[in-house]
């Protein structure tokens, strides 16, 4: 194996700018440094975001600020509504039971998008504290309309909370445009950082939910409590200091190709590998009219083929790390990161390696078809 090759739809690969500013000495978590760094990097993200909302930090993974959005929002026994049509679907119904939410899900074939108008039916029938979507479905490579799903939402009182983990600074975010009271997101994925950091950010309609009495029991997810230490530029508990600084540098560089530049170079290289392992006869995972994702290229695996030896021998063989599926799709996809760092010289080594790995399990395949599919197309799009 010659090299190490991070290519899972997160955590992504960490360019060398950030690990260099994670390895700076040790700040104080409440001196003018750190508080320099953490305004720099709220600063540098309300764009990314779509936002003027105030950005507050936690030391969290992905998961912890999906409890987050909920914890802070619901009141005993509210009810949420929650499309699922994907793993991360299925995890914020999850939690949410176990807060004692009273949840309905919409139940959607995984691979299809989310209907708004089933949406909208469902919050005409009832009274709903919020509607709760995953942006980006890392499960099946389906993005969620959120602009048609905000606009079925805008004039009634249910909150929209959306988890966009894994489409931050990868697809278009347009917090306020779209109307979006509730945004979590977390750093190991576009945002070229190691896993540790989350951050949310509300509309002033969130925090009037926010703000009452009657809300569950809260302490290190309060959002009220980080919302008061942020006027300080501060977090309210020890800050991941070092992840925090290699954030606001990872933001910086995000800043100096330009965000519209990054969400084109995600869209342009996805679809290039996404044409590159059609050509070696995996087809996209999502259904036709989905909205396919920028950041993760989920394909099926052809039906003979187990898929998790594709992911054994890409990484046994030659060092790229792709991700399989940890759920009912164990075995029938896999899926590569298109996200962050990453450019055309990455996409066009995971087409070689994975036709090699194809012709090793004996799955026939034109030499070099994958390469030749992304290519062209690359040629088209400059
Ligand atoms: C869409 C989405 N939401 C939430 C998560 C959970 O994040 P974490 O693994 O950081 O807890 C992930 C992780 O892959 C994700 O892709």
């Amino acid at each position: 194996m010659s090299s190490y090759r991070l290519r899972l739809p997160g955590p992504t690969a960490v360019p060398e700018r950030v690990r260099e500013a994670i390895a700076r000495p040790m700040l104080s978590h409440r001196g003018p440094e750190f508080r320099a760094i953490l305004a720099r990097a709220e600063e540098l993200l309300q764009p990314i975001l779509g936002t003027r909302n105030r950005v507050l930090f936690f030391a969290a993974s992905g998961t912890g600020m999906m409890e987050a959005s909920l914890v802070n929002i619901l009141a005993p026994g509210e009810r949420l509504l929650i499309p699922v049509h994907g793993q991360f679907g299925e995890r914020f119904a999850a939690i949410a039971r176990a807060m004692g939410a009273c949840v309905d899900t919409v139940e959607i074939p995984w691979g299809a998008g989310i209907d708004p108008a089933a949406i909208e039916a469902r919050v005409r029938a009832a009274d709903y504290r919020a509607v709760v979507v995953v942006h980006n479905e890392s499960s099946t490579g389906v993005v969620a309309d959120l602009v048609a799903i905000g606009a079925v939402l805008r004039d009634r009182p249910t909150l929209l909370v959306v988890d966009s983990v894994s489409g931050l600074a990868g697809i278009d975010m347009r917090q306020d445009e779209w109307g979006i009271d509730v945004l979590v997101s977390a750093s190991q994925k576009a945002l070229m950082c190691p896993p540790g950091v989350g951050l949310a950010s509300l509309s002033p309609r969130a925090w009037d939910v926010v703000n009452r009495a009657d809300r569950l029991g809260r302490y290190y997810w309060d959002f009220r409590k980080a919302a008061a230490s942020v006027e300080n530029d501060e977090t309210p508990f020890t800050a991941p200091v070092a992840l925090l600084a290699g954030l606001a540098e990872a933001l910086e560089m995000i800043h100096q190709e330009g965000l519209p530049q990054v969400l084109a170079r995600h869209r342009r290289l996805s679809s290039a590998l996404r044409s590159g392992c059609e050509a070696l006869g995996l087809a996209r995972f999502a259904s036709a009219d989905a909205v396919l994702s920028s950041t993760v290229v989920c394909q099926r695996v052809p039906e003979p083929l187990p898929g998790g030896d594709i992911v054994r021998i890409m990484y046994q063989r030659h060092g790229t790390v792709i991700a399989g599926a940890r759920n009912k799709l164990s075995g029938r996809v896999i899926r590569i990161g298109t996200m962050g760092s990453f450019d055309e010289p990455d996409i066009l080594t995971d087409l070689l390696h994975l036709e090699s790995t194809l012709n090793e399990l004996g799955w026939p395949v034109e030499p070099g078809a994958g390469v030749a599919a992304a290519v062209k197309e690359l040629a088209h799009a400059r």
